[in-house]
């Protein structure tokens, strides 16, 4: 996945610059909360704005709530836009401007649950956090070939992707995954021929990728 990440990785504007090992933290937590509910092409231009306008957390703690709203126009669930200057404030008035850089005191902050959490912790701080969105639970759930349905197979979606997760760089590997669903391992028709997982893929060795994740039964 690594080797196929450092080929193929989307040109994202909050990933680290290159040479770079880690991404700018501020600029990771910002792009999360946006992508929470909004896809990477409408979030690209509105990320581009906002940090050019409020660069890091001290910038944003001051905000003009009026502008930021505006600002937020288009990315929906204001309710974000409203905890994101939350957030800002405490880590300027608790941490001093910066984020902590571990998962448990990064989800006692206004808006970040876990996995906010493990994709910070991961992507801006090198720790080796397991991140489980929406993308990796599809990959991962085609991987192992899990049976159990949604949402119950949650944990064992955990564990599967906790046993492949690297020791280093797990923050590119978390990224790889959601670059792998979003262009190859897609919810329909996932291009397994050209997929880099394919001779260790469990769902694709039985012919039916499609099958998973399995829906919850109704
Ligand atoms: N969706 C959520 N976080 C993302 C990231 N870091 N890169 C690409 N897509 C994402
Ligand atoms: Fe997804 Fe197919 Fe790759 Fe398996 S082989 S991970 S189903 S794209």
């Amino acid at each position: 996945m690594l080797a196929w990440y450092d080929v193929h990785a989307r040109d994202l504007p909050w990933r680290a610059p290159p040479g770079a090992p880690f991404a700018d933290p501020y600029r990771v937590w910002l792009s999360e909360i946006m992508l929470q509910q909004t896809n990477v092409a409408t979030v690209r231009p509105k990320f581009e704005h906002f940090t050019a306008r409020w660069p890091d957390f001290a910038s944003l703690a001051a905000a003009d709530e009026a502008e930021l709203m505006t600002a937020w126009a288009g990315l929906g669930y204001y309710a974000r836009a409203r905890n994101l200057v939350a957030c800002a404030r405490t880590v300027v008035e608790r941490h001093g401007g910066a984020f902590p850089g571990n998962e448990d005191e990064l989800r006692a902050l206004p808006g970040i649950g876990a996995y906010t959490a493990a994709a910070i912790a991961s992507i801006a701080f090198g720790e080796r956090a397991v991140v489980v969105d929406g993308n990796v639970e599809r990959v991962v759930s085609r991987l192992f070939a899990i049976d159990e349905p949604l949402p119950g197979a949650r944990a064992a979606i955990r564990a599967a992707t906790d046993s492949i997760t690297p020791e280093t760089r797990a923050g590119d590997f978390a990224q790889a995954m959601m670059d792998l669903g979003s262009s190859i391992c897609t919810p329909r028709n996932p291009k397994c021929l050209v997929c880099p997982l394919s001779d260790r893929c469990a769902a694709f060795a039985h012919g039916q990728p499609d099958a998973y994740p399995v829906k919850p039964a109704r």
